[in-house]
């Protein structure tokens, strides 16, 4: 099984948490059956996007603990069918080490078909752990030279880590802004910078933030989440074109 995935980027606020939900729940709305594995230790959000912030009573530390069961630290999201969570350690100190959440995702990971695993910003230690179980990643970048610049830092380690199946996501992206703010003359001089193969362009959608941010992944849609249905596709190997608005 090659699916397990890792999403990054270099500077926080890309976009991350958001992807993950959005590929997340294309891939539920293919029959695949996910688990989200929120690796952002301290700074854990994805539990209010999937509407089960009171849920939670067991997190990815207390499964290695021993202070549950793993199974008991996996949580059924309220909205999306055949979508599950585990929440990241509420506290930054209880971070897991690589070796260790390696081993939990190897243990859970067949009952899975994919594990989209949502880390924090930037290439330190809690991203070497949220990359250590991963197969691929996908990076999240918006079209800014400084967020472009932090995705190929990213790409970098992630190759030093023995991961080099690797794609890029453009989120947050307005066309009439990108024209006018002009960093890059056109998107491939994007992609050129970014130097990794594109499977994404998401629009910058306020909707899509008011969805996350209440909890109503799975409840409504918006053009940023319509696109998360190509990429699903163009994962998988399947050419299909892509959808920039
Ligand atoms: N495509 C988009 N259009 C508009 N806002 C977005 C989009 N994607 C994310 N956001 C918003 O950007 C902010 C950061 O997103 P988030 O997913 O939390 O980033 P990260 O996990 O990388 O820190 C949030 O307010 C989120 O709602
Ligand atoms: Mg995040």
């Amino acid at each position: 099984m090659d699916n397990v995935i890792v999403v990054a980027s270099g500077k926080g606020g890309t976009g991350k948490s958001t992807v993950c939900i959005c590929l997340s729940a294309a891939l539920v709305k293919q029959g695949k059956k996910v688990l989200l594995i929120d690796c952002d230790s301290g700074m854990r959000g994805l539990d209010i996007m999937l509407d089960i912030e009171q849920d939670i009573l067991f997190d990815a530390s207390d499964a290695v603990c021993g202070n549950c069961a793993f199974g008991e630290a996996v949580y059924r999201s309220r909205h999306i069918q055949n979508l599950y969570l585990m929440a990241a350690p509420f506290d930054a100190e209880n971070e897991l080490s690589p070796p260790v959440f390696r081993q939990l995702v190897d243990s859970i990971k067949h009952n899975f078909d994919y594990v989209i695993i949502d880390s924090p910003a930037g290439i330190g230690s809690g991203f070497v752990t949220a990359a250590a179980p991963a197969d691929r990643a996908v990076i999240v970048t918006n079209a800014e030279p400084t967020s472009v610049r932090g995705g190929v830092k990213v790409r970098k380690k992630l190759e030093a880590l023995g991961i080099n199946n690797i794609r890029l996501i453009i989120n947050r992206f307005d066309k009439k802004m990108f024209k006018k703010l002009h960093f890059y003359d056109d998107l491939d001089a994007v992609i050129d910078a970014a130097q990794t193969r594109l499977i994404a362009v998401v629009p910058f959608d306020y909707a899509i933030s008011v969805i996350m941010q209440r909890g109503a992944a799975g409840l409504e849609s918006s053009p940023a989440l319509e696109v998360f249905d190509r990429v699903t596709d163009r994962l998988q190997g399947v050419r299909t074109p892509l959808l920039i608005r």
